[in-house]
């Protein structure tokens, strides 16, 4: 008779700088049973971010840590660093987090940490990816799940949606469109690390059935 061993709950940590509607679709995904996970802690850069209230409400761990209290990104980001490593995480989610991680934060954590972006990735990379759809005139825009590399918004691509660019979008009618995808495909992604589905193969992610 087959044998089945049950998943060890992954625990996932987030980093957030703003709203936070991507990490409630997740911690949301993770309280319907979704995912086999178990949210440990949201640390953000920016005190006024909504992403605390919501953390708050789930119960969920926030750690603030104010970027603009610090002299200099090398001293935020020990801070950042030691933070991560007291989670224990086995994955760690960016969930609208806007700053550029560095190297030793990136190394560390290579192949678990994965990032929401606003484009069809490799276009439209760093800030203001739905303005640069628009301005750019591309007729299909979208969004992109990677794991974090040293670049930016470079990794190797888990999983991309994408929607149509209307005549009339300006950059929030397109924005709210991405993000409906976003909110299902950032939990997706986050179930699959979790489920031990995703295999790196050079820069590609294979999905396991
Ligand atoms: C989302 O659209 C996310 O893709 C984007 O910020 C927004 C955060 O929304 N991230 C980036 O642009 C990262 N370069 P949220 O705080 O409601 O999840």
């Amino acid at each position: 008779m087959e044998q089945v061993i049950p998943l060890r709950k992954k625990r996932i940590g987030f980093l957030a700088s703003g709203r936070g509607s991507n990490f409630q679709a997740v911690i949301d995904a993770i309280a319907a049973g979704e995912i086999p996970g178990i949210g440990v802690g949201l640390i953000t850069d920016n005190p006024r971010a909504y992403a605390i209230e919501r953390a708050r409400n789930a119960g969920i761990p926030v750690r603030v840590i104010d970027y603009a209290e610090f002299p200099s990104k090398a001293v935020y980001e020990e801070e950042l660093l030691a933070a991560m490593r007291d989670f224990q995480a086995d994955l760690f989610v960016l969930a609208g987090y806007m700053r550029i991680l560095g190297q030793e934060i990136v190394r560390e954590f290579s192949g678990r940490m994965m990032n929401i972006h606003p484009a069809l990735l490799p276009a439209f990379p760093g800030l203001h990816a739905q303005r640069q759809a628009v301005d750019y005139g591309v007729k299909v825009a979208g969004c992109t799940v990677h794991l974090v590399d040293d670049g930016t918004d470079t990794g190797p691509i888990i999983i991309q949606r994408c929607v149509p660019v209307l005549q009339d979008d300006d950059e929030t009618t397109l924005a709210d469109r991405i993000l409906a995808e976003e909110h299902s495909v950032l939990p997706l992604a986050v179930k699959l690390f979790c489920e031990d589905r995703l295999v790196l193969e050079g820069r590609r992610v294979r999905i396991r059935p």
